[in-house]
């Protein structure tokens, strides 16, 4: 299964796909990483990975960069998307091009802390527990449909560097699980709902 990764940082999730595709653990192909940012450290892990890396201009509009995305898109056959730390919106029209095929991560348990310093927020508001979360993209912002959450614990004396440690190795076994799931095709949508089907042997 042919996938992109959009990143527009330190791409540890780009580099946990790799590895859960070198292991045997996820039957899919990084075709292409799109970034926004050049300088970005994902682009490094692509380049050492020999994944070929697509820059998505900035200093467009969103209509005119959802043309742009998704020509890349289709021109490298793209069966899902996935958002590994972009950071900008996405054309409606991409979105719903890709509406069930496009998934993203986030540092949070949803519908807690959306947006930015998700992190950040959790400690902010001294809450016990945040977590992570992979859903489907929709049009808003971190509210799409839910795939797979797991609870991290803010334990006392976590900074914002500790605690993103923590979520960040989940994070790592959550995104290839969900894209893992995704490839054997058992991940259904129905409505703003996610079914898994049990896995088969067949
Ligand atoms: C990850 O923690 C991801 O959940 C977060 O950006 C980080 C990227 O790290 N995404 C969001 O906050 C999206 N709203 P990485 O570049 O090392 O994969």
């Amino acid at each position: 299964m042919r996938i992109a990764v959009l990143a527009s940082g330190h791409g540890s999730n780009l580099q946990a796909l790799i590895e859960a595709i070198a292991a045997g653990r996820l039957a899919a192909t990084v075709s292409v990483l799109v970034t926004d940012r050049p300088e970005a450290h994902a682009v490094v892990r692509a380049r050492r990975a020999a994944i070929p890396v697509e820059i998505l201009p900035a200093g467009h509009d969103r209509v005119h960069d959802g043309a742009l995305l998704m020509a890349m898109l289709q021109r490298y056959d793209i069966a899902l998307v996935c958002l590994a730390g972009f950071m900008r919106m996405l054309a409606g029209n991409v979105v719903a091009a890709y509406h069930g095929r496009m998934m993203n991560i986030h540092p949070a348990l949803l519908p807690q802390f959306p947006g930015l310093h998700a992190i950040r927020q959790a400690l902010a508001a001294a809450v016990p527990e945040t977590g992570v979360t992979v859903h489907f993209v929709d049009e808003g912002m971190d509210t799409g449909p839910v795939i797979l959450q797991q609870r991290v614990p803010i334990l006392p004396g976590d900074t914002e560097a500790s605690l993103t440690d923590r979520i960040h190795a989940v994070e790592h076994r959550l995104y290839p699980q969900a894209v893992q799931w995704f490839a054997e095709h058992r991940l259904t949508l129905e409505d703003r709902t996610v079914r898994i089907a049990p896995h088969t042997t067949a």
